[in-house]
């Protein structure tokens, strides 16, 4: 697959990235670890070669699975993990609470405490069972910790070979300009946004800073959660432990409005290309300006083929604009019922204005 380079840092990632926060199982309803392995190592047959995870997907169990995938096979892939969300200590800001696959409760806190951040890199790395982390990026912002100081901590485990490159995830631009400032004249090789057709909201703001700055953009959810996919038909109904269920866009009067739109305005384009629903929305996602790589989070072999074969559908600009105004009328449709867009993105957005 063709690749791009990641800001101005030393890694060159895909235009699709296989995200693996569904494979540990935890918000997902559960995932099979055989199914995660072959969904894994089919990414990587098919160029999927940067692999973004976090310490919390599943607490420590999508890095454990992509450790045992990664057997005899670690020159072929970047590993993108992140750190700052702890479940197992206090220390911190309270963030969430949530229940694991076997239904224990745990409370999530955002810690960048300089020793908290060595002790995420060490065990990742052990989980992960590789000498280094080729981008560790800052999961949330911690507003207990001053950002010079979580950056500090990372440039030193830089400097100690821990760890290749550096970047961000949920920031502001605010909160950039002080990653940057501290890092001195080592590049902040990336920032991760949320970003599909439904949440625009960093077209303006993280993806205009990244390119004026030359940070790399990994953009997260762009299927939004596989609603996207047109696949989560009225009809299908995910298990009751599957938290998309309390996703406002999983509803079903705007999730029948989605699929309405999906159907009409972007099978007829998936169609001339040969290209499912999926592939044509992940393509779409890929072209916009300032996109560096997409993570598409994936579950099984079929979908890392499926998913990988959409950086090959290359959508005409006619194309790109007839989805886009599709998609900007349904969200004034949705704005104009008055739905406030809750879940992650609503607390993105509270989280930011702190
Ligand atoms: N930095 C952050 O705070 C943050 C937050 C969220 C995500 N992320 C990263 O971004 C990645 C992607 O985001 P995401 O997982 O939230 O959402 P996503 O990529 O929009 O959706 C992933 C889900 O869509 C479904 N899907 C995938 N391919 C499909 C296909 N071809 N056809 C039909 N359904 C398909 C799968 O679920 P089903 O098969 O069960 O429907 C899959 O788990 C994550 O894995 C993670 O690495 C980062």
């Amino acid at each position: 697959m063709h690749t791009k380079a990641l800001g101005t840092s030393s890694l060159q990632v895909p235009r699709i990235s296989f995200g693996a926060w569904a494979i540990g199982g935890w918000y997902w309803g559960g995932a099979d670890d055989a199914t995660s392995i072959e969904a894994l190592t089919a990414g990587l047959d098919e160029g999927l070669s940067a692999i973004d995870t976090a310490p919390v997907y599943g607490f420590g169990h999508s890095e454990k699975i992509i450790g045992q995938a990664l057997r005899g096979r670690r020159d072929e892939a970047l590993v993108m993990t992140k750190a700052g969300l702890r479940w197992d200590d206090e220390e911190g800001e309270f963030f969430f609470k949530t229940a694991d696959v076997d239904g224990k409760v745990r409370s999530i806190y955002r810690n960048l405490r300089p020793a908290s951040l060595r002790h995420e890199v060490e065990a990742s790395l052990r989980r992960l069972n590789i000498e280094h982390i080729d981008l560790l990026q800052i999961h949330w912002p911690d507003p207990s910790t001053p950002i010079a100081e979580s950056i500090g901590a990372l440039f030193d485990m830089r400097s100690q070979g821990l760890l290749r490159e550096i970047g961000v995830s949920n920031f502001s631009t605010e909160q950039m300009d002080a990653a940057r400032e501290a890092l001195g004249g080592v590049p902040l090789a990336s920032c991760q946004p949320k970003y599909n057709l439904l949440q625009r909201e960093s077209e303006t703001e993280i993806l205009a800073y990244g390119i004026e700055h030359e940070i790399g953009t990994l953009v997260y959810s762009p299927l939004e959660q596989g609603l996207l996919s047109g696949k989560v038909t009225g009809a299908r109904k995910l298990p009751a432990d599957d938290q998309r269920n309390k996703h406002p866009n999983f509803q079903s009067a705007r999730r029948s409005r989605i699929n309405q739109v999906l159907s009409q305005e972007v099978q007829p384009i998936a169609e001339a290309h040969g290209a499912s629903v999926a592939q044509t929305v992940l393509a779409w996602t890929a072209l916009q300006a300032g996109v560096t790589s997409v993570l598409s989070g994936i579950r099984s072999k079929e979908q890392a083929r499926e998913n990988a074969a959409a950086a090959r559908v290359e959508l005409k600009q006619a194309e790109l604009i007839s989805i886009d105004q599709a998609f900007r009328a349904l969200l004034a449709e949705f704005a104009a019922k008055g739905g406030k867009q809750r879940g992650l993105g609503g607390l993105l957005r509270r989280m930011l204005k702190r």
